[in-house]
């Protein structure tokens, strides 16, 4: 069902005064609100002001006026239930979940003749999951429930497949709250209008997540295989509390990025030779008995580019420099030892890149570690057909920072850069102005999600989507 909202609050007196046209101008059943500050809205004058704003409004043909739950008034009631018009009684929180909110909930959802409506802004893992048992509570009545903010982003997208009667989308502003999303994206990059009960849930953890590149790539290829599926950013402070999240969703897989890749391995019931061997997963989906699989497509990724930028087989005895001693980085070496790359690890924290070359090197591959600092370069001798920067640095907004400031690309150098965001870093921009080979986050990315894709899905990413999915990355 789609409606439109009026939040009356907002409109300067003179267009007040003329509010009352909007119903008889468009085909959509059309709510009022005239909302406090206290609720996010911007009215501020007082409640006698208000209440005659929604009984002179609230007569002139709105489908629904939605109600604060402690607006107490017989006559508003009486007048709009004459009118025709429904009342949507709605519990507010801006900052959280409220921690009576079962027992305010039971009491809005005791008069059958309103639509109760919860929105509160859950702000961590655990906040979402008491979100989502209110649904449960409530059962099957019509309701409306959703959670503000980027933690509650996902009820918004789910809320036909949660039962909620609709959510919240508005027009882009340039200015807009966190969690809000607008009406195109969720129709176009989510498939609002199709998701239903039966639609499968995959999406990314990460802290930072809501920038992910992620859902664009997996819902584009979701949507070619038509498949009836949906897939999310899930903003995540803490694990544990996620993990009930994702099993009250059902969510079917998920992909893992920064900082979960290593500490998410402990919630795996069984996990694959890549996984073990190099200490991340980025990749999880939920095997027949229930219990989470997890595998690691980062490799897998990096192998195709690398193949790429090498035009076929890497050639034997190359030496390459790894920038960084994260879950990416794990990766990356794993993969450069498998291929008989020799590998020198770069750290800011050089004991991290020492336990790094000691977990992953041994039985002949050969791994050294050195901090990462102006002493890096000249241990770099030996180890530069191939340099990989695994940081985020040079990410956006710090689009200046420079990982190896101090080197001096020669042009005979692959250099890549897992960062995607902004598609050519200033690493890489040194790297192309002294003619060198450069693989871009992006390819990385879409490599690494093509697999995932297959992982999840059991198909492969559908090749038609491909070709529109690179023009998309590149020019955002
Ligand atoms: P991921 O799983 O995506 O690799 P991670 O495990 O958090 O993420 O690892 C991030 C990597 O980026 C690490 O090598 C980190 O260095 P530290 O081990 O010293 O933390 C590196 N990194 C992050 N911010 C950095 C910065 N400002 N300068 C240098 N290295 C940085």
């Amino acid at each position: 069902m789609d409606l439109l909202e009026l939040s009356a609050d907002f409109l300067r007196p003179e267009e007040a005064a003329r509010a009352g046209e909007l119903p008889g101008k468009v085909d959509l059943p059309v709510i009022l609100t005239v909302r406090r500050e206290k609720e996010g809205g911007r009215f501020t004058g007082n409640e006698r002001d208000r209440m005659q704003l929604l009984l002179r409004l609230g007569l002139s043909g709105f489908a629904f006026l939605d109600l604060e739950e402690d607006l107490q008034a017989p006559e508003l009631d009486r007048r709009i239930r004459e009118a025709g018009a429904g009342v949507i009684r709605s519990l507010h929180d801006i900052h959280g979940v409220p921690s009576d909110l079962s027992r305010r909930l039971a009491v809005l959802a005791r008069n059958a003749r309103e639509i109760p409506k919860v929105a509160v802004t859950p702000c961590s893992a655990a906040d979402l999951m008491r979100l989502l048992e209110t649904f449960t509570a409530l059962g099957s009545i019509p309701k409306v429930l959703f959670g503000m903010g980027d933690y509650g982003f996902p009820t918004r997208v789910l809320a036909p497949r949660l039962g909620s009667l609709f959510c919240y989308s508005s027009p882009p502003t340039g200015n807009e709250a966190q969690g809000h999303v607008d009406p195109r994206t969720l129709d176009e990059l989510y498939g609002y209008h199709r998701i239903g009960k039966d639609t499968d849930v995959f999406g990314v953890i990460g802290n930072p997540v809501m920038h992910s590149f992620s859902p664009l790539i997996h819902n584009t290829g979701l949507l070619a295989q038509g498949l009836d599926a949906v897939y999310l950013p899930f903003l995540v402070d803490e694990l544990a509390s996620f993990f009930h999240v994702a099993d009250s969703l059902g969510v079917q897989g998920l992909s893992v990025t920064i900082p979960y890749k290593e500490s998410v391995i402990p919630m795996l019931g069984y996990k694959d030779r890549a996984v073990a061997a190099i200490g991340a997963c980025n990749t999880m989906r939920r095997g027949a008995d229930g219990r989470w699989e997890g595998t690691n497509t980062d490799a897998a990724g990096f192998l195709a580019s690398l193949v790429q930028a090498f035009h076929g087989v890497v050639p034997p005895g190359q030496g390459a420099t790894v920038i960084g001693a994260g879950g990416a980085s794990r990766a990356v070496v794993y993969t450069l030892l498998d291929q008989g790359v020799r590998v020198l690890v770069l750290n800011r924290t050089a004991l991290r890149a020492q336990k790094l070359a000691q977990e992953l090197g041994g039985r002949g591959a050969s791994v050294q570690s050195a901090p990462l600092d102006e002493s890096s370069v000249k241990l770099m001798a030996g180890f530069t057909d191939l340099i990989v920067q695994t940081t985020k640095l040079g990410m956006s907004p710090n689009e200046n920072a420079d990982p190896l400031p101090g080197y001096q690309f020669t042009g005979a150098e692959v250099v890549c850069d897992i960062v995607y965001a902004p598609d050519t870093t200033s690493f890489l921009k040194r790297a192309l102005a002294a003619g060198c080979t450069v693989v871009r986050g992006s390819q990385m990315l879409l490599a690494q999600a093509y697999e995932q894709f297959a992982f999840f899905t059991g198909s492969p990413f559908p090749p038609g989507a491909k070709e529109r999915l690179r023009e998309r990355m590149s020019s955002a």
